[in-house]
């Protein structure tokens, strides 16, 4: 049995709708919610904040993945928390002391993640890759939906597969980005654990199918 996870973007749902689509992911064989949050100003989009989240762990039955794109998150950590994140995943290059955040993470009782964006090299993780229970490789620039796979993406999931490995670490890998049943697959074969994917899901005739299929793919 794969404990490979599929994680649903939300970002792609329709959001005039959004109790029937977050319906259907509990309904479906994801593993996770994936629950992006946009400030404007770390990317240049702005998603949903608060009372949104809110909704919608009202009505999530699985893990919620909260993948923050906002500057200086440390303000808000505790927030997430009472919201219900389960995971929360920060940028490296939104952390001045990201040593410091990941563990008001985990102070916080949640699972602390850190996401890199396409052009940050594995190895500036080096020093603090015990600390991490995800790294999120972004696989296309953070900021919006259906954008395309950018290919380097499996040099760096094996790559932070090997260091990983090196340090005896437990980290999970998650790709995040222009996920589809062409890659999924090669992505897990390189060391991934977690596959977030919005719209090849969200757009597809019938999501509940779409993502039994990425799961059988990765099993
Ligand atoms: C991009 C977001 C992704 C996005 C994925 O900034 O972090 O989670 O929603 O969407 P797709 O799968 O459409 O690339
Ligand atoms: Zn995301």
């Amino acid at each position: 049995m794969s404990t490979k996870r599929i994680a649903p973007s939300i970002l792609a749902a329709d959001f005039a709708n959004l109790q029937r689509d977050i319906e259907m992911v509990n309904q479906s064989e994801a593993d996770w919610f994936h629950i992006d949050i946009m400030d404007g100003v770390f990317v240049p989009n702005i998603s949903f904040g608060m009372p949104v989240l809110k909704a919608i762990s009202q009505h999530a039955t699985k893990t919620i993945d909260v993948h923050l794109m906002i500057v200086d998150p440390d303000r808000y950590i505790q927030t997430f928390a009472d919201l219900g994140a389960n995971v929360l995943t920060v940028h490296y290059e939104a952390c001045t002391h990201l040593h410091r955040t990941l563990q008001a993470i985990k102070a916080a009782g949640m699972k602390a993640g850190v996401a890199l964006n396409p052009h940050t090299n594995v190895s500036l993780l080096e020093d603090v890759i015990q600390d991490i229970d995800l790294v999120c490789l972004m696989s296309v620039n953070p900021g919006f939906g259906g954008q395309s796979f950018i290919e380097n993406t499996y040099d760096k999931v094996k790559k932070l597969k090997a260091l990983i490995t090196e340090k005896g670490a437990a980290t999970e890998i998650e790709i995040d980005g222009g996920v589809n049943d062409k890659n999924a697959k090669a992505l897990v074969d390189a060391g991934a654990d977690v596959l977030v994917a919005g719209s090849f899901v969200f757009r597809s005739e019938n999501p509940i199918k779409t993502i039994q299929n990425l799961k059988t793919i990765v099993s």
